[in-house]
C-alpha cells in the first residue's frame, strides 16, 4: 500500500462556513420518528432557531418528544406542515410508511433527506421525480450526535443529492448537515449508493470483524486454562486503550506506543492471525452488498421473523464473557471511569 501514498482518491471537506443555514430557517422541519437520530437531530437543528415538529406514532418516542418540549403530530400532518422533511424512523420500516403516510403528502416545495442510503438505493422507496432528495448523516448513534453538539463539537458525516429538482439540492443539503452539527466537524460529499456501501461493509466487514476477533482471542485463552478476568483484560477490556490512542494520535504512533517488547510483537505479528485471505474475503463481502444480496437476505429474515437475528443475538448475551465482564464494568464504574 506504500506505493498509493500521495495518490490516495481525497475528498473535500466541507464545514460550517460552506453552509447557509438561512435557506431552511424559514421552511418547517419535520422530523420524523424521535428515536435515536431523530431526538438528536432535532434538538440540534431546534438549539439553532430552526422551526422543529415531530411526526411520529404514539410509543415512548411521542411520549420523550413532548417531554423534551417538541410538537408531536401523525406522521401524515407532520409531513403535510413541514418542507424540509427528515427520514428518521428506521431503514427496515420506511418503505411501508412511505407509501401510506409520507409519499401520498408530498409537494413539490418538500424537500426529502435521508440519513442513510439504503432504502432508497436499493429501490425500496422511489421517491417522486418532482422533489428534492438529498442525503445527511452523522456516522454515529444519535446519543453521540446530540452529547457532542451539547458539548460544542461536531461528528463526522457525509451529505449528498439524489435528485436534484430545483436547483438548489447541494445548498440544501449542506444547510441541513449544518443543522444537525455534522459540519461543527466537517462532512464530505458521497452519493446514495456509496454511502450504504461503506456503511453495509463497515457493519459486515470491517469493525464488525472486531467482536469475532475479540471473542475468539477471549475463547482461546479460556480454552488455554487461562481465568476470564485475565482473558477479558487482554482482549475486550485492553482494546480501549488503543482505540483511546488512535483517537489522540497517528495510527503509526497508536500501535507503536508500548514498549519496544510489545510494539515488535505487535508490529512484525499482525499478518500471521488476520492472514491475506481476509482481504479476498472483504473484497467479496463488499461485492454481495453492491450487488444487494445482503438487503435480499434482511427482506427475508424479517418477512421470516427474523429468526437468526434473535438466535445470534441470545447466543452473544449468553456468551460465557457475561459472567466476568459485569464485574469489570461494575469497577470501570466504581474507578471513575466509563
Ligand atoms: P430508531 O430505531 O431509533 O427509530 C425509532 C423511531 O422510529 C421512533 O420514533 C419510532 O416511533 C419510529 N418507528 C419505529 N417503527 C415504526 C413504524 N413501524 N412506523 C412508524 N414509526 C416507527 O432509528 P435510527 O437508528 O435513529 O435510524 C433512523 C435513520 O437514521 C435510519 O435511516 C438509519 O439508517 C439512520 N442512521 C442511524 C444511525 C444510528 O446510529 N442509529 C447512524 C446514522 C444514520
Amino acid at each position: 500500500m506504500a506505493e498509493a501514498k500521495g495518490k490516495l482518491k481525497r475528498d473535500r471537506f466541507y464545514t460550517e462556513e460552506d453552509a447557509d443555514l438561512g435557506l431552511i430557517k424559514d421552511r418547517p422541519i419535520a422530523v420524523l420518528g424521535y428515536g435515536s437520530q431523530g431526538h438528536a437531530q432535532a434538538q440540534n437543528m431546534r438549539d439553532q432557531g430552526l422551526d422543529v415538529i415531530i411526526g411520529n406514532v404514539e410509543d415512548r418516542f411521542a411520549e420523550q418528544a413532548r417531554g423534551d418540549g417538541f410538537e408531536v403530530v401523525p406522521i401524515p400532518d407532520a409531513v403535510q406542515r413541514g418542507r424540509v422533511i427528515l427520514m428518521l424512523i428506521p431503514d427496515e420500516v420506511q418503505p411501508a410508511v412511505f407509501k401510506t403516510d409520507i409519499g401520498p403528502h408530498l409537494t413539490p416545495d418538500h424537500t426529502l433527506v435521508f440519513a442513510s442510503g439504503y432504502a432508497v438505493h436499493f429501490g425500496l422507496i422511489t421517491p417522486p421525480d418532482f422533489l428534492d432528495v438529498i442525503l445527511s448523516v452523522p456516522t454515529c448513534v444519535g446519543a453521540i450526535v446530540r452529547e457532542r453538539y451539547a458539548r460544542g463539537q461536531g461528528i463526522f458525516g457525509h451529505f449528498g443529492v439524489y435528485q436534484d429538482v430545483t436547483g438548489q439540492a447541494h445548498d440544501l443539503a449542506l444547510a441541513v448537515s449544518m443543522g444537525i452539527g455534522i459540519l461543527r466537524f466537517g462532512a464530505t460529499e458521497t452519493t446514495f449508493g456509496d454511502e450504504v456501501a461503506v456503511n453495509l461493509f463497515a457493519e459486515t466487514a470491517g469493525l464488525s470483524g472486531m467482536i469475532k476477533y475479540l471473542l475468539t482471542a477471549f475463547e482461546v485463552l479460556v480454552e488455554a486454562g487461562f481465568s476470564a478476568e485475565k482473558a477479558y483484560g487482554e482482549t475486550f477490556y485492553e482494546i480501549q486503550f488503543l482505540t483511546e490512542s488512535i483517537c489522540r494520535m497517528p495510527f503509526g504512533q497508536a500501535v507503536a506506543f508500548g514498549s519496544p517488547t510489545a510494539t515488535y510483537l505487535a508490529l512484525t505479528k499482525t499478518g500471521d492471525v488476520v492472514t491475506e485471505d481476509v482481504r479476498e474475503r472483504m473484497r467479496q463481502m463488499l461485492a454481495r452488498i453492491k450487488a444487494g444480496e445482503l438487503v435480499r437476505d434482511w427482506n427475508l429474515e424479517q418477512l421470516a421473523g427474523c429468526p437468526v437475528l434473535n438466535q445470534c443475538r441470545r447466543e452473544i448475551l449468553e456468551h460465557p464473557i457475561s459472567e466476568v465482564e459485569e464485574l469489570f464494568l461494575e469497577r470501570k464504574l466504581a474507578s471513575g471511569g466509563v
